[in-house]
């Protein structure tokens, strides 16, 4: 079987830890047939958008999508964010964004959470305007996408042997739009009885990741939510630079870190590699290659564990010298 990958480098940093990314690719069991596609801001400078219809086009016919990052610069007016278009053009409903200790000194032990993003709409609807001196986002949550997710959650909690769903929301003060979402993932909640569940709001949910993560287990938010929590929590277990994402749909899926593309690094051998790594790993998985995703996995503990590090992890080695590291670690 050959697995036909569409790659998208993208802006900054995005274009090292593809490379690097690629380079580990090529060492797994499988093969793979890639076509190259474009989007981001160089995108944009080249081309007058940031994501052409033939890259969405190549995605959408890809059994899967591997994605560094892209550049959003915020002064462009109506300048459309390529990832987030991506999202909502391959209707890629949900963006599944594992939080799990690593053997490296910053990451806190015995945390193994996974935070479930709704993908497609809530605050990056993109529905904005602005009325004599008021600007309006407009917040769109449906019942078919809370629905949609929901029922992800639940399967892959069950499937994955997982005990807890969390619901996070803010529905005491947007009683509408989180009302609608708490509304519907407690009513599927009720087919999955051997899941526990429970509700925390939003806030009181980004002071117990800090206070305790430990207890939590599967998370289900909204759009915005998901966003901020994520990146918080990534903190917790050694940062950015070690941070996976699958955005899923029933048709394709696409896999990418889940920093940006932190211009600064870019071209310099100093991008951790690490979250792109565990990002193939679960492009991997979502192929039914979980054998292989689970080599990239070992190796990537087995290489932590010999104390090898990249820079943001408190190490020596560039990105170039850490992949190395971890394609010899392959067992
Ligand atoms: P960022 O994630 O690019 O970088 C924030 C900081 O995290 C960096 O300055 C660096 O210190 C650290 N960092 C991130 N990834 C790292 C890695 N692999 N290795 C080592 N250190 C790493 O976020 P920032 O600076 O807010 O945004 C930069 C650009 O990226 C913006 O244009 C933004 O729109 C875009 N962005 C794109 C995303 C995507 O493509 N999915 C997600 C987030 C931001
Ligand atoms: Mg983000």
């Amino acid at each position: 079987m050959v697995y036909n990958i569409c790659v998208i480098g993208g802006d900054g940093i995005g274009n090292d830890v593809i490379d690097a990314g690629l380079k580990l690719l090529s060492h797994v069991n499988l093969d793979f047939d890639y076509s190259y596609a474009e989007a981001g801001y160089d995108c944009y400078l080249k081309n007058g958008t940031s994501i052409p219809h033939k890259t969405i086009e190549a995605c959408r016919n890809a059994d899967a999508t591997f994605f560094g990052a892209v550049s959003s610069p915020p002064d462009i007016p109506d300048y459309k964010s390529a990832i987030v278009t991506l999202r909502k053009e391959l209707d890629l409903f949900v963006n599944v964004r594992p939080i799990k200790s690593l053997p490296v000194e910053i990451s806190r032990p015995n945390i193994d959470i996974i935070i479930m993003r709704e993908n497609t709409e809530g605050m990056y609807k993109g529905i904005e305007r602005e009325e004599n001196g008021v600007a309006i986002a407009e917040r769109h949550i449906s019942e078919k996408a809370s629905r949609r997710i929901a029922e992800f959650t639940y399967k892959y909690a069950r499937e994955n042997n997982r005990k807890r769903v969390t619901v996070v929301h803010k529905a005491n003060v947007l009683r509408k739009t989180c009302g609608l979402f708490r509304r519907t993932v407690l009513s599927v909640s009720e087919k999955f009885p051997d899941i526990e569940t429970e509700e925390v709001i939003v806030d009181a949910m980004a002071m117990r990741l800090i206070k305790e993560p430990e207890r939590f287990d599967v998370v289900v938010t909204t759009n915005l939510f998901g966003d901020i929590l994520s990146d918080e929590a990534s903190q917790l277990v050694g940062g950015l630079g070690i941070a996976p994402s699958g955005n899923i749909g029933e048709k394709t899926g696409l896999f990418e870190p889940v920093h940006g593309s932190a211009p600064k690094y870019a071209g310099k051998d100093i991008a951790n590699p690490t979250a792109t790594f565990l990002s193939a790993a679960m492009m991997l998985d979502f192929l039914g290659e979980k054998k292989e995703g689970d080599r990239i996995r070992n190796s990537i503990f087995k290489t932590f564990a010999e104390g090898k590090r990249t820079k943001d992890l408190g190490g020596n080695l560039g990105t170039l010298a850490f992949t190395e590291a971890v394609i010899n670690n392959l067992e």
